[in-house]
């Protein structure tokens, strides 16, 4: 049965939050697999407008199991405090349910996300210190905690003790700072552990008896494609896989298992954070964006950098995730331009290429070679049907899917739930 990744394809933030919650009406299962607190996903439905760190955009109907996988790293402290709000606010959470296998995050990986880009000195990261990078890093090392973890108060402290001691020789020997206390990390993560107990369960058996049941299963992408370990911008990447291929991974499902992946794409870029973006407007067009888009984060309120569409990397992420679809968003944001531009090749060293640079120094060097197209100027937002857009509308976004090769299915034209285009069917 249908099991269809909702992944981020250019630089996060593209409205996956949105999508999911979009989508999830039908759904039986979400889950989140990968990245941690990192993540900000909003929601603009009957219930109001939520920041989802790290549970499932499903959350809001009462038919959807959420999950959050094994790919995820969990700060204890922020997802009980997202229960707790949006309990307060009347959406029930007894259907959600926590991989015993996710990595925590613990208070020496956010110390060190700190120390370590303090350290960056002009080439910080930018990340969102978190913790996130150090999690992971920990996980790969063979030293992280997991949330199974918290069940058994002996192993915790057994394992707390090991880490802590290494741990607390990197923040005294190497930073300088003071060490952390075990009794203070180890009494807080019990209280952590009994909070969650209920929550914690083997999910992979939840995900396979939905399957057999022949369910909608969607996994929900955190970061975008350009953050991607591997495949991003590094080292100004995220330190997790938002692919479609880490929602394998990150879920506990093999890769035939997925029936759709579906790219969720702004009409334009943005980036938070440090590193190579080509089609960066560093420009009054770039402001009006952001203003007017108010694209500023969702976890960390920084101003998100803005430029136009840059179709080389679109491409790109179509081919290593294998979209075989796409949600255009906030093409509404659009509205009040004149003109637009398509990133459509890069000019390097003085040739035209076609491809996305694998490394940044040589990505830094590139500059975008632009097809001009023209703008509607007439408001969108309340349009619900593909032949109703301004055909200069119709035209861009013809001319996005022609040149990513991925048909579109979805266009967001606001960021309520109902403010959507269907034009063409997922399944
Ligand atoms: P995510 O991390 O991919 O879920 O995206 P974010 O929630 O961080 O950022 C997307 C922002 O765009 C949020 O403020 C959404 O409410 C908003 N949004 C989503 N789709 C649309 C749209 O089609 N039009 C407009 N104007 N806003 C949108
Ligand atoms: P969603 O799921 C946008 C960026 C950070 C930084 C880099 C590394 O809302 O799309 P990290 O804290 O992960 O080590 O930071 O990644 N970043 C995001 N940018 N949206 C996100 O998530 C992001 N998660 C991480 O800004 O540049
Ligand atoms: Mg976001």
């Amino acid at each position: 049965m249908p099991v269809i990744a909702v992944i981020g394809a250019q630089w996060g933030d593209e409205g996956k939050g949105k999508v999911v919650d979009l989508l999830a009406e039908k759904a039986r299962v979400v889950v989140r697999f990968s990245g941690g607190d990192n993540a900000g996903h909003t929601v603009v439905n009957p219930y109001g407008e939520f920041r989802l760190h790290l549970i499932p955009c499903g959350i809001f109907y009462p038919q959807v199991v959420c999950i959050i996988g094994n790919g995820v790293v969990i700060n204890p402290e922020v997802l009980i405090g997202e229960v707790d709000q949006l309990n307060q606010r009347g959406v029930d959470t007894t259907r959600l349910f926590i991989s015993d296998r996710a990595h925590l995050i613990m208070p020496y990986h956010i110390l060190l996300d700190g120390l370590e880009e303090e350290s960056r000195g002009g080439k910080a990261l930018g990340t969102t210190r978190k913790g996130i990078g150090p999690a992971f890093a920990d996980k790969t090392a063979r030293l992280g905690i997991r949330v199974g973890d918290l069940l058994d108060k002996e192993v915790l402290l057994e394992r707390l003790r090991f880490i802590l001691e290494y741990k607390n020789v990197i923040l005294t020997k190497i930073y300088g700072v003071s060490p952390l206390s075990l009794d203070e990390i180890y009494s807080q993560y019990c209280q952590y552990g009994e909070r969650l107990a209920p929550y914690i369960r083997e999910t992979t058996i939840m995900l396979e008896e939905a399957l057999h049941r022949n369910e909608l299963v969607i996994l929900e992408g955190a970061q975008g494609t350009l953050l991607d370990l591997d495949f991003g911008t590094y080292p100004y990447t995220t330190s997790s896989s938002p692919l479609a291929g880490g929602g394998c991974l990150g879920a506990g499902l093999g890769p035939t298992g997925i029936s759709r992946i579906l790219g969720v794409f702004k009409a334009y870029c943005t980036r938070v954070g440090s590193g190579p973006m080509p089609t960066e407007l560093k420009d009054e067009t770039g402001d009006l964006i952001r203003e007017r888009a108010h694209e500023y984060g969702t976890t960390t309120g920084r101003p998100r950098r803005c430029g136009w569409f840059d179709a080389v990397a679109a491409r790109f992420s179509t081919r290593i995730n294998g979209f075989t679809g796409a949600a255009i968003t906030r093409l509404d944001v659009l509205d009040i331009l004149p003109r637009l531009k398509i990133c459509v090749g890069y000019k390097l060293d003085g040739k035209t290429i076609d491809y996305f640079p694998g490394n940044v120094a040589t990505l830094e060097r590139c500059q975008p070679i632009y097809e001009e197209l023209p703008g509607w100027q007439v408001p969108i937002s309340h349009i619900r049907q593909y032949g109703e857009l301004p055909i200069e509308a119709q035209q861009y976004v013809a001319r996005l899917e022609e040149l990513t090769s991925c048909p579109v299915n979805i266009i967001s034209v606001g960021a309520e739930r109902g403010q959507t285009i269907h034009k063409m069917p997922i399944f």
